[in-house]
């Protein structure tokens, strides 16, 4: 052991031992960390994949195309048929006018309009001035002197279009060569012929009959009835899809002012004209307007994904919980400043790593969602999700006290907020007629402000990609629609109220096992009984009203001659479930010196436990006061933390962590530090055994209880704190180990004060210094234990055995010897008597024995000393019956 006490831990001790004990801790928990961050990991390849296979379908279905912001000019160019398909006269269209197929030979067949009305010779003259007849065009400019046409479908991108102008007759010039779009085009003379049908039903048949020779008219027209004052067209064109831009090059546009354009110059003259220069597109997204299951999937994704640790962490803040390794760490000096800055920090830190792991990932990956909206709201607002995360799970933890509840209670509410989020929550969002006050109260739920947060988000990723925009930017706040800003606002005050909520619940129940018990019994607590009848005096034993005077005498001397002086100290439970309080320790005196192992025997339930309880913080005395090292436990508890150890009735101990690590953490936050912690830590390990083999370097969830209860003992002795309280350190020991034990113990309370609560007999005669017998919440007696023996032992055993008939005699002879013997065992021939001390020497019975043994057989005879275990029955019997 190290002798030098080395003083209270410095807060930033503190901090580092528990720092480095966490890190320890997740090391070993690699496989869980890896697995929390493979979720969303895996949660995000998953969306791509699924977004990569949705497009891909989609694409086969309905070609996408890039948008279009500045549709080119196109010419306004009719579409006519191609020049193999032109129509001709065949058998089906045996019709004269129609041109011989001999045309075809040459490619000189004309594009042939048909056309009716009522006035035959009205609409041959709008008819017969439809095509151009320029002749000298040399420039594009001049374009739309000619009537074109094409056979191509898109002759935008389609590379070696035919382009046409149509004329009347194509004698004069059979070609122009022109520059359009800083491309050289050879535009090829078409002649257009115009016939008179008698009624559009023949038109209809003829040009469904063409199609069955897969052969076309250009176009047709019925001008009804028009006249020079009236003018009524109906306009046959055949529409061409394309599949390219995905839709159908509708351009009737030129029909009809190839038409009209006649029509004026019929009535106005060859100078007046409608000319057309060129047609153009709308400027178009082209983007599909649905948004895929996959955007909509994705917003209940990733909520799943940032609220994913909060069971994470509440199983972590449980667990220390449910195995009291918390209020352990305390015990062994821990504060709850250092506690909590370095869990909060810790669990940010986590926290925010993760989310910044998500931005990161789903940035590479390249989804919207993260690469369009402005990096810095992310951050502010994952930032300030991770904390308000990390303290509402600080304040969910005060309400569990088991892992398996709150890792069930933490997934289920996960499961479910995402789902209600997405399924019910954005449904009344979308909602305009839903009161926008109780969307405010609804955010009030962080699974539900967090849910806002990120639809916004997804919203303005999607509307910006759709714009071909940025998504969100810090402007964008300011827009009444956008939550986001509100739901900022929400988080950070739930924030700050849920991290000083949950700093007072914590302080709150730290002291006991639920914060919620905790409440409930400082508001039901009795006011102080103080003036219940104090234990009368006759009853008690001189010894204890001579530790009484003892403590008396030391408290108005100085308190700190003394280890432990308890004065006057009271536990009194609160009434519960209809019963009335219950008094558990009833005003001790108690005064121990520096050194040496004060022995605490007593029955179940007389308040041993409650009493350690007091002594290590865990409860407040309901009167009365201790002093440790001369520190009062009610008001400076957390400097006596520094000079305790403790080894608690049950091992409290992180089955990860090896037993050399817990050495290690519990040495750092009694300041020990370097070679001294290592040296301490060593020497601990070989005392309680568990250094060779290996064994120190095994997690402790592979220990035997034997070997826990070593740790436990080592933790509580490293750092050589002043006063040590051991709760039944040897129960389930071997005797091998036990001895081993006893022997750390007899060495420690060398320069110690230990007290040791135990139900071995052996244990308290060999390690023990002084005892006190505990029943019913006071001391009985307090002695060493051969004082105690004699005290109330007092009797000897004698037990003798002979044939039935001599049993009288035996008797006799018994009384002979101690006139107050008496009779406590009969069975046959065997008899046994209790002799008062007092009265009888041990010589006068064997003496006895001898003058028997001459006038009738013994089989056997025996005489005993009273032991402990005697004296304990007794002390506890006659205390339970006064
Ligand atoms: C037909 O049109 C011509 C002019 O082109 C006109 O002189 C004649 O009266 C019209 N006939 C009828 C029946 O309207
Ligand atoms: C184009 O034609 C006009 C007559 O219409 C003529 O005056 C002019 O010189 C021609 N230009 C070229 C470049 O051939």
């Amino acid at each position: 052991m190290v002798n030098a006490n080395p003083g209270k831990a410095s807060y930033l001790a503190q901090s580092n031992a528990l720092l480095r004990k966490n890190l320890t801790y997740q090391k070993r928990n690699k496989c869980q960390n890896c697995c929390l961050f493979v979720f969303p990991v895996l949660i995000l390849v998953l969306l791509v994949v699924l977004q990569h296979y949705v497009d891909q379908e989609q694409r086969k279905e309905k070609p996408r195309l890039p948008p279009v912001p500045h549709p080119p000019e196109m010419l306004p160019a009719l579409q006519i048929p191609v020049p193999e398909g032109l129509a001709v006269r065949s058998n089906h269209l045996p019709f004269q006018d129609l041109p011989d197929p001999s045309c075809r030979n040459n490619s000189s067949c004309p594009a042939t309009f048909l056309f009716t009305a009522s006035n035959n010779s009205f609409a041959k003259g709008v008819v017969d001035g439809m095509f151009s007849t320029a002749t000298s065009v040399n420039s594009s400019d001049q374009l739309d002197l000619l009537v074109l046409g094409t056979d191509s479908p898109d002759y935008l991108s389609d590379d070696n279009f035919h382009l046409y102008y149509l004329q009347n007759n194509c004698n004069k010039r059979s070609s122009i060569s022109l520059t359009i779009n800083r491309k050289s085009i050879e535009l090829k003379c078409m002649e257009g012929l115009t016939l008179w049908r008698n009624s559009m039903s023949d038109i209809n048949d003829d040009i469904f009959k063409a199609e069955e020779e897969m052969s076309e008219f250009a176009g047709a027209f019925d001008l009804l009835n028009s006249d020079s004052s009236s003018f009524n067209v109906i306009v046959w064109y055949k529409t061409v899809y394309n599949f390219l831009s995905d839709s159908a090059s509708e351009i009737p546009v030129r029909f009809l002012n190839m038409v009209s354009n006649a029509y004026l110059q019929l009535l106005r003259g060859k100078g007046s004209q409608i000319p057309v220069e060129f047609i153009k597109d709308m400027p178009t997204h082209n983007y599909l307007n649905q948004p895929n299951f996959v955007t909509l999937m994705s917003t209940l994704l990733f909520i799943w994904i940032i609220i994913w640790l909060f069971p994470v962490m509440l199983q972590a803040l449980v667990y220390e919980k449910q195995h009291k390794l918390r209020i352990m760490m305390k015990m062994h000096g821990l504060g709850d400043r250092a506690y909590w800055t370095i869990s909060y920090g810790y669990f940010a830190i986590v926290s925010s790593i993760y989310m910044l792991c998500f931005v990161a990932f789903g940035s590479l990956l390249g989804l919207s969602f993260f690469t369009s909206n402005d990096y810095t709201i992310q951050f502010v607002f994952y930032f300030v999700y991770a904390n308000l995360q990390v303290s509402v799970t600080f304040l969910a933890a005060g309400l569990f006290s088991n892992v398996k509840t709150a890792s069930v209670v933490g997934y289920l509410l996960v499961f479910v907020t995402g789902l209600l989020g997405n399924f019910l929550f954005q449904s009344l969002l979308e909602e305009p007629s839903f009161p926008r006050i109780w969307v405010i109260i609804l955010e009030l739920f962080p699974g539900f402000s967090s849910f806002r947060g990120l639809y916004e988000l997804q919203q303005y990723a999607f509307e910006g990609s759709m714009v071909g925009d940025r998504g969100m930017e810090w402007k964008d706040l300011n827009n009444p629609e956008n939550g986001m800003r509100e739901v900022m606002i929400i988080m950070l005050i739930e924030w700050m109220l849920t991290v000083i909520l949950a700093y007072y619940i914590d302080r709150l129940s730290s002291s006991s096992g639920s914060c919620w018990k905790k409440l409930s019994s400082s508001s039901r607590q009795p006011k102080l009984q103080s003036n219940e009848p104090q234990v009368s005096l006759e009853t008690e034993s001189t010894d204890v009203v001579q530790e009484r005077e003892t403590v008396k005498r030391s408290i108005l001397e100085s308190a700190g001659s003394h280890a432990i002086i308890c004065d006057n100290i009271r536990k009194v439970y609160p009434a519960r479930d209809g019963n009335p309080p219950h008094t558990a320790v009833k005003g001790l005196y108690l005064a121990l010196p520096q050194a040496g192992c004060f022995g605490m025997l007593g029955p179940n339930g007389a308040g041993k436990t409650s009493f350690i309880s007091m002594m290590i913080g865990l409860t407040k005395p309901t009167s009365g006061t201790a002093f440790i090292n001369g520190l009062d436990i009610r008001t400076h508890m957390d400097e006596v933390y520094s000079m305790i150890g403790v080894c608690p009735q049950h091992d409290l101990l992180w089955e990860t962590l090896t037993g050399r690590e817990h050495l290690m953490f519990y040495g750092r936050l009694k300041n020990l530090k370097g070679a001294a912690l290592k040296q301490a830590v060593e020497e601990s390990l070989k005392t309680v055994n568990l250094y060779y083999g290996g064994v120190a370097d095994k997690q402790t969830g592979k220990y035997s209880g034997g070997m826990k209860r070593r740790l436990s003992v080592a933790i509580s002795l490293i750092g050589d704190p002043k006063v040590v309280f051991m709760d039944e350190p040897s129960t389930g020991l071997d005797p091998a180990s036990r001895n081993n034990l006893w022997n750390v113990v007899k060495h420690a309370k060398q320069d110690r004060a230990i007290v040791l609560t135990t139900h071995s007999m052996e244990e308290a005669e060999s390690l023990c210094d002084r005892l006190g017998i505990f029943v019913d919440g006071s001391l009985q007696c307090i002695a060493d234990a051969k004082e105690l023996k004699a005290r109330y032992g007092g009797m000897m055993v004698f037990t003798m055995t002979t044939t039935v008939d001599n049993n009288a005699e035996v008797e006799e002879m018994v009384k002979l010897i101690s006139p107050n013997a008496n009779k406590i065992y009969h069975l046959a021939g065997t008899q046994k008597f209790e002799l008062p001390k007092n009265e009888v020497r041990i010589a006068d019975i064997f003496e006895a024995v001898e003058v028997a043994k001459r006038r009738f057989p013994v089989h056997a005879w025996g005489l005993a000393d009273t032991t402990l275990e005697e004296v304990f029955i007794k002390v506890a019997k006659a205390a339970s019956s006064a």
